[in-house]
């Protein structure tokens, strides 16, 4: 495995809309998701999408810690062409951070409740629901397929913050 590195705001591939996956390679691809993984670790995110490590292909990959979903973890998720549908109107708030935009962190509004599908390594369709922070996330890595940072969400610009001036401590997406 290797730790991949990360590309940072102002990068073209992060302002661009990623591909759709059509070539379903399960090497290639088991070798894409272990690398990825691994930088995930690395860098103490909780999340990773393939432009972030230089790749134009709609792949998130994600876990939600027991401790950030009510005692109950999301284990590590890989996701191929996800897609999001939000299931009301109902919006919460909450400090994201990003691996791509290191040390600062924000108060960015995100559907309460979505649904979500994506194809595994077999291109097999999945569907979850997620509420809360789970939702959360999945949104934060889809935006990076759709070259949204979340800075270009927020609606209250005076919240981004030096994560070490704040009190709050964050995970990295
Ligand atoms: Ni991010």
């Amino acid at each position: 495995m290797t730790v991949l590195k990360i590309t940072r705001m102002g990068s073209e591939i992060l302002k661009n809309r990623a591909q759709e996956v059509t070539n379903f390679d399960k090497t290639e691809l088991n070798k894409l998701f272990e690398d990825m993984t691994e930088t995930m670790i690395d860098s103490g995110g909780i999340g990773l999408a393939a432009p972030q490590v230089n790749l134009p292909l709609r792949i998130v990959i994600f876990f939600v810690p027991d401790s950030r979903n009510n005692g109950t973890e999301i284990p590590l998720t890989k996701m191929i062409n996800p897609i999001i549908r939000p299931k009301s109107e109902s919006m919460d708030e909450d400090w994201e951070s990003c691996l791509s935009v290191p040390g600062l962190a924000g108060i960015v509004p995100r559907w309460r409740n979505i649904t979500y599908s994506y194809q595994d390594l077999d291109g097999a369709l999945k569907e979850r629901d997620a509420s809360g922070y789970h939702a959360r996330v999945v949104q934060h890595e889809c935006d990076h397929l759709d070259g949204i940072l979340y800075p270009m969400r927020m609606v209250d610009l005076s919240t981004l913050s030096f994560i070490d001036a704040t009190p709050n401590n964050n995970d990295g997406n």
